[in-house]
């Protein structure tokens, strides 16, 4: 049923299937931080993504989520509906981290009353710039209307994972999504969901279980086994059997 390979991102390959509206994901066991200048290969990592994401698209299915995801092939591979994407990265923050921690100069750890969205420009010659709803309509690449649905998506998909995390003794931090539109013009969450695009901490001891395990970096070889046994925990505390 793969047809042709479309494109390579630097986590996933792309395929094309006999339904023109249908596509291939598949996953690498490539990592990169600092817009891909840090690069390495954690061996069956995109297996853990791979299982990871799948889960989490059917969970937010189940909900009534409209995703792109349409079914789990194999391991490293998913099928899913061929979108238009919107090149925005919208960032949601339960937790200031990151990027907003330096930015407002608010301790990394504080927990913020309100759930604090952000939009990125995939843009690379711009270095995926922080801009605002209305520089983005500016740039034509997505209109009022559209950004108010998101939000309800985004504010649902939020809900939803944060309470099912914390079940699992998982805070949610902050998280990255994107969105595309279908043949028929209508918005699909898509993209992936997984600790490469999430921050997730540890409830009881705040130990990260995610990619910025690798972004802080600790001395190479030890730290792909760190990312690694973080993924699986995630994958543990989800119940999701992989690897066997
Ligand atoms: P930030 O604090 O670095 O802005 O990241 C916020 C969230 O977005 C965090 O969960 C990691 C995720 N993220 C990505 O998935 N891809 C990216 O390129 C960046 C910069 C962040
Ligand atoms: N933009 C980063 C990269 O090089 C991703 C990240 O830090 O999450 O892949």
């Amino acid at each position: 049923m793969k047809k042709k390979f479309l494109s390579e991102g630097k986590t996933k390959k792309i395929y094309s299937t006999e339904n023109p509206h249908e596509i291939i994901l598949h996953y690498k066991d490539s990592i990169t931080a600092l817009d891909g200048e840090k690069t390495e290969f954690i061996q069956d990592k995109g297996i853990l993504i791979n299982e990871i994401t799948t889960f989490i698209f059917k969970f937010l299915n189940s909900y009534g989520i409209k995703t792109h995801f349409i079914r789990r092939i194999n391991n490293r591979e998913q099928l899913c509906v061929k979108m238009d994407m919107i090149p925005l990265e919208f960032v949601v923050r339960n937790i200031i981290s990151g990027s907003l921690s330096k930015r407002l100069g608010v301790k990394e750890g504080t927990h913020s009353k309100n759930v604090i969205f952000e939009i990125f420009y995939k843009n690379d010659a711009l270095n995926d710039p922080f801009i605002n709803d209305h520089h983005a309509v500016f740039l034509e690449i997505i209109s009022y209307e559209e950004l108010k649905e998101i939000y309800k998506i985004i504010l649902n998909v939020n809900n939803i994972l944060k309470k099912y995390f914390f079940e699992k003794n998982i805070l949610l931090v902050d998280f990255k999504i994107e969105f595309g539109k279908n043949e028929n013009n209508q918005i699909l969450l898509s993209d992936e969901i997984s600790p490469d695009t999430c921050r997730f901490w540890d409830k009881k001891t705040m130990k990260k279980l995610d990619k910025d395990l690798f972004r802080i970096g600790l001395s190479k070889n030890k730290n792909k086994e760190f990312v690694f046994d973080a993924y699986m925990e995630v994958l543990k505390r989800l119940n999701i059997d992989c690897l066997h």
